[in-house]
C-alpha cells in the first residue's frame, strides 16, 4: 500500500520533466497519495532537501523546460554512506516509493537504493540523448531534435549565402540519436555519429565532388570518435580552398518549452509510474514501445539503444 511517493530529476535536465511532475502528482492525487520533491536529484535525498508539491504550482509550470526540482549529477550517491543518508532519508520521511526521472545512471542509483531497503522504485527516461534501451523516446529527445533542426536551418541559411561548408556539432555522449534525427530533418549533406563507421568515409567521397556554388551542411554527433575538429581538417586536406566553419551548438539543445510530443510522452509515462506503484510494481522504467506504454525492468535498460535499421538505411541513402 503506497500512501506517499518521492520524486526526483536526476542526470541532465530534459525538456518534459515538468510536465512528467505535474502528470505525476495529479494522477496520485486520484489514488490520494501524498507526493513530495526531492531537490537536486540523489544530492536531495541524501541531505534530506524536500519540498512539497502543490498541484497548481505544478500546473503552471508544466510547460517549461529545465526541472523546478533542480538536478545534479551527485558522485557522494556513489559512497555507501551517501546511500545510507539517502535511506535515513526515506525513513525519516515515511516515503515508500520513489520515482526517478532520469537517464541509466539515475536508474543504477536507484537499484542501489533498492538493495539496500524495500522501497519502491519507479524510473521515467528523462534525458535528450534518446539512449535508453526500453522506450522508442525518452523526455526531452523530441524537443532537443526540434530545436537543433531549427539552428540547423538558420546555418543553412548563411550557408547557402556564401556557398561554405559547415561542420556541426549536435548533443549525444554516446548515441547518434539526435543527429541522425537533426541532420535528416534540416535535410544535411552527411550525418556523422558513433554508431557508424563508414559514415566519415561516405563524407570524404561526397565533399571531393564539392563545387562551391552551393551549403554542404555536416552534421556530426559530439559523441562521434573523429571529432568535429578533425572533421574539418579531413575536408580541408580533401581540398584547401573549400570555405569551412564550425557551430557546435551545445546545451542550448538541452532548454526550451517541450513539444506537444515530449509533454504527450511525460503525461504519459508520469501517469503509469503511479499507476505501476499503485499495482506494487517496482524496479522498472516507464517507457513507450511501437507506441504503447510499458515497463520494463532496469536491468535490461542499459544496452545500447540501437538506431533503428530503417534510420541507419535512411542515412545512408540522405548521406550519399
Ligand atoms: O543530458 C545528456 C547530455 O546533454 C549529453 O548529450 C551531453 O554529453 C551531456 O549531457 C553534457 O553534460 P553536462 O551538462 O554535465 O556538461
Amino acid at each position: 500500500m503506497i500512501n506517499h511517493i518521492g520524486i526526483l530529476t536526476s542526470g541532465g535536465d530534459a525538456p518534459g520533466m515538468n510536465t512528467a511532475l505535474y502528470a505525476v502528482v495529479k494522477t496520485a492525487q486520484q489514488f490520494n497519495i501524498k507526493v513530495t520533491g526531492i531537490r537536486k536529484g540523489f544530492e536531495g535525498l541524501i541531505n534530506n532537501d524536500l519540498i512539497s508539491l502543490d498541484l497548481e504550482t505544478l500546473q503552471s509550470t508544466m510547460h517549461l523546460g529545465g526541472t523546478i526540482l533542480k538536478t545534479a549529477r551527485c558522485d557522494a550517491f556513489k559512497t555507501v554512506q551517501g546511500r545510507q543518508s539517502a535511506i535515513n532519508t526515506i525513513n525519516k520521511n515515511g516515503i515508500d516509493a520513489l520515482i526517478i526521472i532520469g537517464g541509466d545512471g539515475s536508474f543504477k542509483g536507484a537499484m542501489w537504493l533498492m538493495q539496500l531497503s524495500d522501497i519502491q522504485c519507479i524510473g521515467i527516461p528523462g534525458t535528450i540523448d534518446n539512449d535508453l534501451a526500453g522506450t522508442d523516446y525518452t523526455l526531452g529527445f523530441d524537443t532537443a531534435v526540434n530545436t537543433s533542426m531549427q539552428c540547423i536551418d538558420k546555418i543553412r541559411d548563411t550557408a547557402e549565402s556564401h556557398n561554405r561548408v559547415f561542420v556541426i556539432e549536435v548533443m549525444g555522449r554516446d548515441s547518434g540519436y539526435i543527429a541522425a534525427y537533426s541532420g535528416l530533418t534540416s535535410g544535411a549533406d552527411a550525418i556523422l555519429i558513433p554508431e557508424s563507421k563508414n559514415d566519415i568515409l561516405r563524407l570524404l567521397a561526397k565533399i571531393k565532388s564539392y563545387h562551391s556554388e552551393h551549403a554542404f551542411i555536416v552534421v556530426v554527433a559530439e559523441g562521434d570518435e573523429t571529432g568535429t575538429e578533425i572533421v574539418c581538417n579531413k575536408i580541408k586536406s580533401v581540398n584547401p580552398l573549400i570555405d569551412v566553419r564550425l557551430t557546435k551548438l551545445g546545451h542550448l539543445q538541452r532548454g526550451g518549452n517541450p513539444t506537444a510530443n515530449d509533454r504527450m510522452l511525460a503525461i504519459g509515462l508520469g501517469s503509469l509510474s503511479v499507476h505501476a506503484l499503485v499495482e506494487n510494481k517496482t524496479g522498472v522504467m516507464a517507457g513507450i514501445i511501437n507506441n504503447k506504454y510499458c515497463l520494463t525492468k532496469f536491468e535490461s535498460i542499459f544496452k545500447k539503444h540501437e538506431i533503428t535499421e530503417e534510420v541507419e538505411e535512411l542515412l545512408s541513402m540522405f548521406s550519399s
